[in-house]
């Protein structure tokens, strides 16, 4: 199921939705998968003022560049000094993907973090945020990669030629295994992207972001 919401007031709908979600959860545990690039941060910052009970949310990252938690690629380092670092989240409820390390590597201990908390079943965020670029990618599902015909393991490394780097992210089983999805896009570009694959244009990575038994809100600002 498809919600797609234009607003002028992105940062302020965003942290609604967000805060809204967790409040209406009954999960004693909320699980929250966080985006990287730039769109996300200013609704990380405006939720560190936000009453959010931290304690009871485990955070997770859709991907992460291959890069060290310090370096200014970093997916992670962004959430941290945004969000993170500001409120009181139990440091072992954060699950990083280890950037600094061998990409397959990376990818196995943080697909193991999510096998130990899912007992068997396949874990399922409460809420999973996403951006996307203007090819269509999402998380580090780039057009054309191998990531995108992952059907088995949740998270992966995955070659990007076009950009001659390797990254980790979570498979479309993973993804589409959330409760709810929330697409933070602004700009013409990506409004129009969204529209064309509203219209049925499933030609991008995006596309294919379709919950088994939940729901994507289309943010568009
Ligand atoms: C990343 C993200 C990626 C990002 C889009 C949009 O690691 O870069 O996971 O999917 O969300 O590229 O990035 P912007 O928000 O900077 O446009």
């Amino acid at each position: 199921m498809n919600e797609v919401i234009k607003t002028d007031h992105f940062v302020s709908e965003a942290v609604s939705i967000i805060k809204s979600t967790i409040a209406e959860s009954n999960e004693s545990v909320f699980r929250m998968s966080l985006c990287g690039g730039g769109t996300p941060r200013p609704v990380y910052e405006a939720l560190v003022n936000e009453a959010i009970d931290w304690e009871n949310l485990e955070i997770t990252f859709s991907d992460e560049r291959c890069v060290p938690p310090s370096h200014d690629d970093s997916n992670y380092k962004m959430a941290a000094e945004a969000l993170l670092s500001k409120v009181s989240i139990k440091e072992n409820n954060i699950i990083r993907i280890k950037g600094e390390l061998d990409p397959v590597e990376s990818a196995s201990q943080c697909e193991d973090q999510l096998r130990k908390r899912s007992n068997g079943s396949i874990y399922m965020h409460d809420l999973l945020l996403l951006g996307m670029g203007e090819d269509g990618h999402t998380a580090s599902l780039f057009p054309g990669t191998s990531a995108l015909n992952e059907s088995e393991r949740w998270v992966v490394d995955n070659y990007i030629p076009d950009k001659d780097v390797n990254r980790v992210t979570f498979s479309y089983p993973l993804i589409n295994a959330s409760r709810k999805i929330l697409v933070l896009a602004t700009g013409e570009k990506k409004k129009k992207l969204v529209n064309d694959m509203i219209d049925g244009d499933e030609s991008f990575p995006i596309s294919k972001i379709s919950p088994d038994n939940g729901k994507v809100i289309w943010l568009l600002g």
